[in-house]
């Protein structure tokens, strides 16, 4: 069956078009590097499976988002934000594209033990629908949603700790569920150094096959 596009065109600005049912998988860092190439190989593998659905990839350094400033709007106003519709913002297009997703893939770099600030800002900006009180849609019961994250450091044990908390409760205000654990990659610093180690290459193909089944 063919996928079925949705109209991302929001204030002139044009989205990539996302593909309703195709797992979205999202790369939050604003460089080209080690996400990267995590979601070329995710991609390449999943064609190699010949996996239902295809994931579609998104760059969140593609999207506009303006950070919540707290105003209170989507309290009084349930579903809806202040900033729905502003010139420059695709943060509530952008949500409610990964919300209709069947699946969520999220690749995101460790800043200071935490996301960097560009996917802080979409997390914020979730809190539309926590005001809503729409989490764990029971309409598509079986959505869920995986997390990986790329650190330079060697040792922490606590390095991946704050990210993982934001970005399940993130993801579980969008509606899914998250099973397993984030798959957690250090010793990753600079953007070519995932290619350049094997033992992590292997730690994420492992993983593919275990958690999303390519
Ligand atoms: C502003 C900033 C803060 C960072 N903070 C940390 C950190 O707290 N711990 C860590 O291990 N790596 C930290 N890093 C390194 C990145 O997590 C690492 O390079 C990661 O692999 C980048 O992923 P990318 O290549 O997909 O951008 C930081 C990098 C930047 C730019």
């Amino acid at each position: 069956m063919p996928h079925r596009p949705a109209a991302l065109l929001i204030n002139g600005i044009a989205m990539k078009e996302v593909l309703m049912d195709a797992p979205f998988l999202l790369s939050a860092s604003p460089r080209k590097g080690n996400g990267d190439t995590i979601a070329r190989l995710l991609c390449q593998w999943a064609r190699e499976a010949a996996a239902p659905g295809l994931p579609q990839l998104h760059f969140l350094r593609d999207v506009h988002v303006r950070p919540c400033t707290a105003c209170g709007f989507c309290a009084l106003h349930p579903g809806r934000c202040a900033l729905d519709g502003v010139p420059a913002d695709q943060a509530g297009t952008l949500l409610r594209a990964i919300r209709r997703a069947p699946r969520l893939i999220l690749i995101a770099p460790i800043w200071f033990y935490g996301p960097p600030a560009q996917l802080k800002a979409l997390v914020d900006r979730a809190q539309t629908f926590w005001e809503a009180g729409n989490a764990r849609s029971t309409d598509t019961p079986a959505r869920t949603a995986h997390l990986i994250f790329t650190a330079a450091r060697q040792n922490g044990p606590r390095l991946f700790e704050a990210s993982g908390l934001i970005l399940r409760c993130f993801a579980r205000q969008l509606g899914f569920a998250v099973p397993g654990e984030p798959l957690t990659l250090r010793g990753l610093d600079g953007p070519d150094d995932l290619q350049n180690n094997p033992a992590a290459l292997e730690q994420l193909r492992c993983w593919s096959r275990t958690e999303l089944g390519w």
